[in-house]
C-alpha cells in the first residue's frame, strides 16, 4: 500500500546542519522507499506569519529549495512544490475555517505563548498577535488535508497541529456527512538525532548556535565548527565523549566504525583542536559534493522555478479535484447544472434530508437474538453479540439509540471496533475497518441519539396538545 507522506518547511531561515540531519536527510531517505508517496513543500504562506521581510522570504525560499535538491531530493519521484503555487490550499483553508472551533485555536501553543507573554508584560492579551498566527493551525491542516496525507513527519513541537488537523478533518467529515478526509498521523522520527549546536543545546536559529549547511562555503563551515564549545581538558588528557556536542555531531555523519575510532582517539587524549579538524573533514566529505550542486542551483534560479512549477502542477492535479468535490459538498455549486426553476432552487425539506442511522433486530439461525446498526447510507457499522433473551437485545437497541457518539465506549481491537456497555462487549464492527471507522461510528451514534431525542420531543409535544 502507498503511504502518502507530506511535510512542509517554513521558508524563513537559512538551512543549517541541524535541519539537514534532523529533517532534510531523513525525508529524502524516506522518499526513496517505493511504498512512500512523498509530498514536500515550501510553507511560504506560513513564512509570512513569521516574517514581513520580503527579501528574506524570497531568499529563504530559494535557499531551501536549492538545499533539498542539492541534498538529493528527486523532483520526478516526489511532489516538490511551493505552498503559494497551489491556490487550492488557501481555498481549502477557508472551508476548514468555517468548521473549526475558535476555542480550539485559542488553545494552540504558539498563540497561547504569545498571549501569556503579553499578560506577563501587562499588555493587552492579543497585543501584536496577527490573525495569521491565530489561523496558523488551519492553514497547516489545509496543507495536509488537500492531499489526504497519511503520515506527517514533524518535530515534537508540531504534534498539536497534527491533532488539530485531525479534529478539523473529523468535523468537516461529520458536518458534511462523508469521509472526504483521511485522518493524518504525526510521524515522529525517534531514531533521528536532534543535533546539538555550538553551545550544546539543540541546534536552532533561536539559540543562535547553528552551523551553516551550505552558505558561506567550506570556510564558514570550518569556522563554525571551530567555535563548538568543549571542556578545558588539555591535549593528551582523556576526553569525555558522553556529553560532547562535537562527538555527537561527528556521530551523525560517520559510520559506526568511524565513530568508534573517533571515540578511541578522544579517550586517548586527542586535542580538541585536532578533533574539530577531523569533524570538519568528515562533515565536508558528505556536504562538499552537495554544496557544489547547491551553488550551481543558486546560480540558476530559473531552473528551480521550472522544477517548482512542475511540482505545483502535480500537486494541483490532486488538490484541484478534491476541492471541487468539497465545493459541491458545502453547496458552492454551479447554477448551470440544474434548471433555475423555483422547485430546483427550493431546498428539500430538512426532515427528508436528515435520514438517521438505523437499528435492526433479527433472530439468528441458532435461535439467538441480535442487533445490527446501519449508517444512514446503509453501511453496516456494528453487529451485536448473540443474546438468548430478546429483552437483552431490546435493551441494547435502546442503549444504542440514546448513548450518542461521545459517550460510547469503543476501542479498536485487532482491526475491529468493539463497543462495550457496562464493561461488557456488546457489539463489534466489521474486520476491514480503517482509521475513519471510529469517527463514522461516533457520528452515526450522535445522529441516532439526536433523532431519538427529536422523536421523544415530538411525542411529548403531541401528548401535551392532547391534554
Ligand atoms: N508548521 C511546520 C513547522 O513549523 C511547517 C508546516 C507548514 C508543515 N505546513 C505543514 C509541516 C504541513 C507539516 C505539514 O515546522
Amino acid at each position: 500500500m502507498h503511504t502518502r507522506v507530506l511535510t512542509g518547511i517554513t521558508t524563513t531561515g537559512t538551512p543549517h546542519l541541524g535541519n539537514y540531519v534532523g529533517a532534510i536527510r531523513p525525508a529524502i531517505q524516506a522518499s526513496r522507499d517505493p511504498n512512500v508517496d512523498a509530498f514536500y513543500f515550501m510553507a511560504d504562506y506560513h513564512a509570512l506569519i513569521k516574517s514581513d521581510d520580503p527579501d528574506r522570504v524570497e531568499a529563504s525560499r530559494l535557499m531551501i529549495t536549492a538545499s533539498w535538491l542539492a541534498a538529493g531530493l528527486d523532483p520526478d519521484r516526489t511532489t516538490f512544490y511551493r505552498q503559494s503555487d497551489v491556490p487550492e490550499v488557501p481555498e481549502l483553508t477557508w472551508l476548514l475555517t468555517c468548521v473549526t472551533s475558535k476555542g480550539m485555536l485559542n488553545r494552540a501553543h504558539a498563540y497561547k505563548a504569545a498571549v501569556d507573554r503579553n499578560i506577563e508584560n501587562q499588555e493587552d492579551a492579543d497585543a501584536g498577535v496577527t490573525a495569521g498566527l491565530y489561523m496558523y493551525p488551519v492553514l497547516m491542516a489545509a496543507d495536509i488535508l488537500a492531499f489526504n496525507a497519511n503520515k506527517v513527519p514533524v518535530g515534537r513541537d508540531q504534534i498539536q497541529h497534527i491533532e488539530m488537523a485531525r479534529d478539523i478533518a473529523q468535523r468537516f467529515n461529520h458536518t458534511y456527512g462523508r469521509d472526504f478526509f483521511v485522518l493524518p498521523e504525526a510521524l515522529i522520527e525517534e531514531q533521528v538525532a536532534t543535533l546539538p549546536g555550538l553551545d550544546g543545546r539543540k541546534m536552532s536559529k533561536s539559540y543562535d548556535n547553528t552551523i551553516p549547511l551550505f552558505e558561506g562555503g567550506p570556510k564558514a563551515l570550518r569556522e563554525a565548527i571551530m567555535k563548538i564549545v568543549t571542556d578545558s581538558r588539555a591535549p593528551g588528557e582523556a576526553k569525555d565523549t558522553d556529553d560532547s556536542a562535537l562527538f555527537t555531531i561527528y556521530k551523525a555523519f560517520a559510520s559506526p566504525a568511524e565513530t568508534a575510532a573517533f571515540a578511541d582517539a578522544l579517550h586517548g587524549g586527542l586535542a580538541w583542536g585536532d578533533a574539530k579538524q577531523v569533524l570538519f573533514e568528515r562533515v565536508d566529505a558528505e556536504v562538499g559534493p552537495m554544496r557544489e550542486r547547491y551553488n550551481a542551483l543558486m546560480a540558476r534560479p530559473e531552473q528551480m522555478e521550472d522544477i517548482l512549477l512542475a511540482g505545483a502542477a502535480k500537486a494541483r492535479a490532486i488538490a484541484g479535484p478534491l476541492v471541487e468535490t468539497l465545493r459541491e459538498a458545502v453547496g458552492l455549486r454551479s447554477a448551470r447544472r440544474t434548471p433555475k426553476t423555483a422547485e430546483a432552487v427550493t431546498p428539500a425539506p430538512v426532515v427528508a434530508k436528515a435520514k438517521p442511522p438505523r437499528i435492526a433486530s433479527f433472530r439468528d439461525t441458532d435461535g439467538s437474538f441480535r442487533v445490527r446498526l446501519f449508517a444512514a447510507d446503509g453501511e453496516e457499522l456494528l453487529l451485536s453479540v448473540p443474546f438468548a433473551d430478546p429483552k437483552a437485545a431490546g435493551a441494547l437497541r435502546q442503549a444504542l439509540s440514546t448513548m450518542g457518539g461521545t459517550n460510547a465506549i469503543v476501542e479498536a481491537k485487532e482491526g475491529r471496533l468493539v463497543l462495550s456497555v457496562d464493561g461488557q462487549v456488546v457489539a463489534t464492527g466489521s474486520e476491514s475497518s480503517d482509521d475513519s471507522a471510529l469517527p463514522r461510528l461516533r457520528a452515526s451514534l450522535d445522529a441516532l441519539a439526536a433523532a431519538t431525542a427529536e422523536e421523544a420531543a415530538a411525542k411529548a409535544a403531541h401528548a401535551g396538545q392532547g391534554a
